[in-house]
């Protein structure tokens, strides 16, 4: 069976751009495959939160994955740093990646340029850590998205380079895995580009955001001036709006205000309304299981236990056979 994992950052709660073109596949992929998901809290050190919001996110993200139906009996569901053989062999990848290479990669370039006050070690050597995750358990599969490519590649070396270096093949050398035409990107609704939470305020609907908090933030997307004449195109807007309802919505419904747009005749305002009304069908029972669920301790604290056990069955097991093969046995 082949090994799948991912992981994602806690940096703050999970919306409709997380959902659909992440943990969604997630929820398929662990009906069918060796599947590990996990909070990936290390990584977000690197950016320096307080206590108080990194564990409060690590707690949005646990309710949020098990609230849209990652089930821990059939998946791996843990917190990285529940496993401190990630710590291990972070430190042994650290040996064998140069600082040449980490320093050319585009997530740490663009780092500098934007943070050119917080340049630590922990961004420089990014990719090792997530390296570590995933060749921790050998993963065969890993989903993420475009953004992620060049990490998985520096995997895929560092991994190369250990199996080549102790003449072993120990390491399987993982592929990103895209669902082809199912992955999709999730428009947000300030209108030009993703939807992502750093983007501008309101930006982004939340799986746990209220009715009333996505018919706002739905009425505000920006929009144009309409089509004034047959077969104009949309504005990057409005082709977003379109595409959220594509996700969100009926066909029938899509298919009434192509129409619509097409003929000049479209309103806005009630194309909206039914596009919010339409995201607040699909989130509301996701969002009333997010707020059981995130204040349950006792379930927490059973879910990340059982979580960090499995984990660790396969995570301990690759240290041992790792320090053997490079001469940090026992005697
Ligand atoms: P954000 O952009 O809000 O910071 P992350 O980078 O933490 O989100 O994303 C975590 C996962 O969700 C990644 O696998 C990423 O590819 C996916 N994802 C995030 N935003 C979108 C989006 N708008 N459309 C599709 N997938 C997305
Ligand atoms: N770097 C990933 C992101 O920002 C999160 C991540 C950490 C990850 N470790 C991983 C993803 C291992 C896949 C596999 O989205």
């Amino acid at each position: 069976m082949e090994v799948v994992l991912s992981g994602i950052r806690p940096t703050g709660n999970l919306h409709l751009g997380n959902y659909f073109g992440a943990v969604r596949n997630f929820i398929k992929m662990q009906e069918e495959n060796s599947c590990y998901f996990f909070i990936a809290d290390y990584h977000s050190l690197t950016t320096h939160p307080t206590p108080a919001d990194l564990h409060g996110n690590i707690r949005n993200v646990l309710a949020e994955f098990l609230a849209t139906g990652l089930d821990p009996e059939k998946a791996t569901l843990y917190v990285q740093s529940d496993l401190p053989e990630t710590a291990e062999l972070y430190l042994l990848l650290n040996m064998n990646a140069y600082i040449g290479e980490l320093e050319r990669c585009t997530s740490f370039k663009e780092k500098i340029r934007k943070h050119p006050e917080n340049v630590n070690a922990g961004l420089l050597t990014y990719p090792t850590l997530m390296a570590a995750d995933i060749l921790l358990h050998r993963a065969h599969k890993v989903p993420v998205g475009k953004d992620q490519e060049q990490h998985l590649e520096m995997t895929r070396t560092f991994a190369r380079r250990f199996n080549r270096m102790y003449n072993i093949e120990f390491f399987p050398e993982p592929q990103a895995y895209n669902f082809g035409e199912e992955l999709v990107k999730v428009p947000g609704l300030d209108g030009s580009g993703k939807m992502g939470k750093s983007e501008s305020e309101g930006n982004a609907i939340f799986l746990v955001d209220s009715p009333e908090i996505i018919r706002k933030k739905v009425m505000r997307a920006v929009s144009d001036a309409g089509p004034t004449e047959e077969g104009q195109a949309k504005t990057e807007a409005v082709e977003n709006l379109f595409s959220l309802l594509k996700i969100m919505s009926k066909p029938e419904t899509l298919a009434f205000f192509e129409d619509e747009y097409l003929n000049c005749r479209i309103r806005y305002g009630d194309l909206k309304k039914q596009l919010a009304e339409d995201i607040i069908l699909f989130t509301s029972p996701i969002r009333e299981r997010i707020l059981e669920i995130r204040d349950d301790n006792e379930y927490l604290r059973k879910v990340t236990k059982m979580g960090a056990e499995k984990a660790r069955e396969s995570a301990s097991k690759t240290i041992k056979e790792i320090r053997e093969i490079i001469g940090i046995s026992s005697f």
